[in-house]
């Protein structure tokens, strides 16, 4: 049990970053961490169908997602994507600028009450902002409202009683391992849930009114299987919204303290993309023109992706490397190692946005970048996170000076995401034109 507790971040052997696979050997079974670009595509692009997602990891977060997209297998899986991923396309991301737009401005505000140069923890702070996004582009309502605030104070709740990714991601246990819940986890998910279902119940009497508004809740509702002509049921939809809730804010709340900690750190992309975001009028199209903000979240989520790794297991005796692998073996997938390799990459732990740019930087952001996952099971809220991460950042950035506080150092930490052991503290202080 003491193992389950233990954080898998710190403390990795060095040379997990240059092996191309390793085997680890537990009283259960055997789990493989694979770095090798043509393996990874293997197990996520050209046979994702033969490595399911192991249903132990998603165990600890059943009470709370129930059947969601993100725990599913096979054909119930597949089902669910044809219903949620028209939501995500191109065109309809347009329609949730105006809700990214809204919570980055109310951020603003908030942050400007803090920014006397007193350290801050950025954390929270972006937590706020992350989680107002999704509620403004989800049911158009903005965190200030009361069940917003309630979800949101029960989330975090939640997240303090169950840390999810930890050394279980490595160590399937055994079979009674799931019934393990804390009791405070199922009754903070038991709450979440209720919450969700008002929200979405509510939603479905506008939608029958024809009054709702045209949101991601609206069209997810409205959407029907093209194979069934079935649209989610209630109890299907407070899944989904619960994934999108968890898997939404607090990765993009992740990305942006660790993007705005790496800013502190290197004040010359701080100043370079203060310039770029003088430019911004906060039209949709003005997007295009905000190159330098893209590269620093790319190089943010590549340096600390919020999903360190993730975890599929094999179906039937595999081939790995020459090496023969049992059926129910975990493959550990990590974007964490990969994102450093230090056969991959030039100058792997340094902080580069103009690496992008360069042939090195290409070629991996093909075979060695994965910060969404890949292949069709890979993150369906990977455009709209993009196009948050960036107006985000350049809101903050335009407003805003941000600077490291002396012996605070953030060191990394896999919760539910990379998360810094105490925090990240900076400086914030108005910008002066
Ligand atoms: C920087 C922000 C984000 C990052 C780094 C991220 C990363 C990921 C990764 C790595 C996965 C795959 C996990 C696995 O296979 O085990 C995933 C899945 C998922 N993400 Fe994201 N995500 C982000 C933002 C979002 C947002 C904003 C939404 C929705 C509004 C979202 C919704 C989902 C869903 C529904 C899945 C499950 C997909 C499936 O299993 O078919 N994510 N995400």
């Amino acid at each position: 049990m003491r193992l389950f507790r233990a954080d898998i971040l710190s403390a990795q052997p060095a040379k997990l970053y240059r092996a191309w696979m390793a085997e680890f050997r537990t009283p259960f079974f055997r789990s493989y961490l694979v770095n090798d670009p043509a393996l990874v595509k293997q197990v996520l692009n050209v046979r994702p169908d033969d490595f399911p997602k192991s249903d132990r990891i998603g165990a600890g977060l059943r009470p709370l997602l129930g059947n969601s997209v993100f725990l599913t297998n096979g054909a119930e899986w597949k089902r669910q994507r044809r219903i949620i991923d028209p939501a995500f396309e191109g065109g309809r991301l347009r329609d949730t600028f105006p809700g990214i737009l809204g919570a980055a401005q109310a951020g603003v505000v908030r942050m400007g009450q803090r920014a006397d140069g007193t350290p801050q923890e950025i954390e929270a702070i972006t937590s706020h902002i992350a989680a107002d996004v999704i509620f403004r582009t989800l049911f158009s309502i903005p965190i200030e409202d009361k069940i917003a605030q309630e979800v949101f104070h029960a989330f975090r709740a939640y997240q303090r009683t169950q840390p999810i990714l930890n050394l279980a991601a490595f160590v399937r246990g055994p079979a009674w391992m799931p019934r393990f819940f804390r009791s405070e986890t199922r009754k903070t998910a038991r709450t979440i849930r209720k919450l969700i279902a008002q929200l979405t119940q509510d939603r479905l009497a506008l939608i029958a009114a024809g009054q709702a508004p045209d949101d991601l809740a609206t069209k997810i509702l409205t959407t029907k299987d093209p194979e069934t002509g079935q649209t989610f049921t209630l109890e299907e939809m407070v899944d989904q919204v619960a994934i999108f809730f968890l898997a939404g804010h607090e990765t993009s709340a992740s990305a942006l303290a660790w993007a705005l900690y790496l800013l502190a750190l290197h004040p010359e992309w701080q100043n370079k993309l203060a310039e770029e975001a003088s430019q911004f009028t906060g039209a949709f199209s003005d997007l295009s023109q905000l190159k330098h903000t893209r590269d620093v979240f790319r190089e943010t989520l590549r340096l600390y992706p919020p999903v360190p790794m993730m975890v599929r297991e094999t179906v039937q005796p595999e081939v790995f490397r020459g090496r023969p692998v049992k059926t129910g073996a975990q493959v550990v997938l990590s974007p964490w190692h990969l994102h450093r390799h230090t056969r991959l990459w030039d100058n792997p732990d340094a902080f580069d946005p103009a690496r992008w740019d360069t042939q090195n930087g290409k070629t991996c952001a093909r075979d060695a970048y994965m910060p969404f996952s890949a292949g069709p099971r890979m993150c369906s809220g990977a455009g709209f996170a993009l196009i948050e991460g960036v107006v985000l950042l350049a809101l903050v950035v335009k407003n805003f000076e941000l600077s490291c506080v002396a012996e605070r150092d953030p060191v990394p930490l896999a919760h539910l995401t990379v998360r810094a052991k105490d925090g990240i503290w900076l400086r914030i202080k108005a910008r002066t034109p």
